[in-house]
């Protein structure tokens, strides 16, 4: 898999929309759902590094992050490949002939960087038990709904949205792939007390990219140079990565990903909810998510001060 004429699509010429199966209480796509063994039993080594967030909290963005950090900052080395081949997906579970994440992992030599969008509970027990590394993103609940709505509907593999009154609903009761954004922040939050996790957060990324680099390159054991860190902020801006095909998913066909509904790189902000969520429906997620956030401790920022 790698550009729209690679032949590793075979006679793919379209994908099903997927449906929703509970594993361990948590809705799944019913990809991983199926294949829930092969994920659980995957077998992490030590020097791995796991890059886990709920779904559009800016996986993409940090994976570039750290590709950058840990190719000492050169482009080229990060242009080798698009990120889905540069770090697996291993709870992704795509229809034949495409491989699964968990197979391109097993092929990969160490050290390895891989991606999941598994909560806590629910992580193959081998990271844990080799203690890997995990860099966790988390997103302000509203701008991370709103992306998920606009992710359903240009990704032909996630289940129907329906309308964004519909959509919210579901999200707001953890009836989307991946369940409850207030159980994933909070359980990745509770999880970075007892093993080596690194919590980070959109909002901080967008406030400031080079402290929030920083602090990943430390949390790695890398040295970074001030020159890796002024090409790393640059690499990684929106706009760069917009305009980057080895990163905003344009290489993937129109069948899976369709970017005219929709673009992959679509607002990189932080308080574009404004735009889609009502008076009303803002204020029922504050609702739902104050008692839980409060009880851990865990705030999260809605706008950024100009
Ligand atoms: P929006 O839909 O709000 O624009 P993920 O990679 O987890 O799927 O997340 C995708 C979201 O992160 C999208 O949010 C996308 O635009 C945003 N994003 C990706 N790269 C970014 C960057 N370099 N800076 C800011 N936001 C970025």
């Amino acid at each position: 898999m790698g550009t729209k004429e690679d032949s590793s699509y075979g006679s793919l010429k379209s994908i099903k929309r997927a449906v929703l199966v509970e594993v361990g209480g948590v809705h799944l796509t019913n990809d991983s759902a199926e294949n829930w063994d092969t994920l659980w039993g995957f077998k992490a080594r030590p020097d791995d590094i796991l890059i886990s967030t709920y779904p559009k909290a800016g996986t993409t963005w940090i994976q570039e992050i750290v590709d950058m950090v840990q190719q000492e900052g050169d482009p080229h080395k990060c242009a080798r490949a698009p990120i889905y081949e540069r770090m697996p997906f291993l709870d992704m579970f795509p229809p034949e002939p495409i491989p699964a994440g968990v197979s391109k992992a097993e092929s990969m030599p160490s050290p390895r960087t891989l991606k999941t969008h598994l909560p806590a509970q629910l992580i193959p027990p081998s990271f844990w038990e080799q203690n890997c590394k995990i860099i966790y993103v988390a997103r302000n609940a509203k701008d991370n709904a709103v992306s998920y709505f606009h992710f359903h509907r240009m990704n032909q593999g996630m289940p129907e949205p329906g309308t964004w009154d519909q959509f919210l609903e579901n999200f707001l009761t953890g009836k989307v792939a991946w369940g409850s954004w207030l159980d994933h922040v909070c359980g990745w939050w509770e999880a970075k007390d007892r093993h080596p996790i690194l919590y980070l957060f959109y909002e901080d990324m967008k406030e400031d990219p080079a402290r929030e680099i920083h602090k990943v390159a430390q949390f790695l054991g890398i040295d970074l140079q001030e020159s890796v860190l002024n090409k790393t902020v640059q690499h990684t801006a929106f706009e760069s990565m917009k305009a980057n095909p080895m990163a905003n998913y344009s290489t993937l066909p129109s069948f899976i990903m369709d970017q005219a509904v929709s673009p992959f790189m679509r607002a990189g902000t932080v308080g574009n909810w404004k735009k889609q969520f009502t008076i009303a429906q803002s204020e029922q997620l504050d609702h739902i998510c104050a008692p839980k956030l409060q009880k851990s401790g865990l705030t999260f920022r809605y706008q950024l001060e100009a």
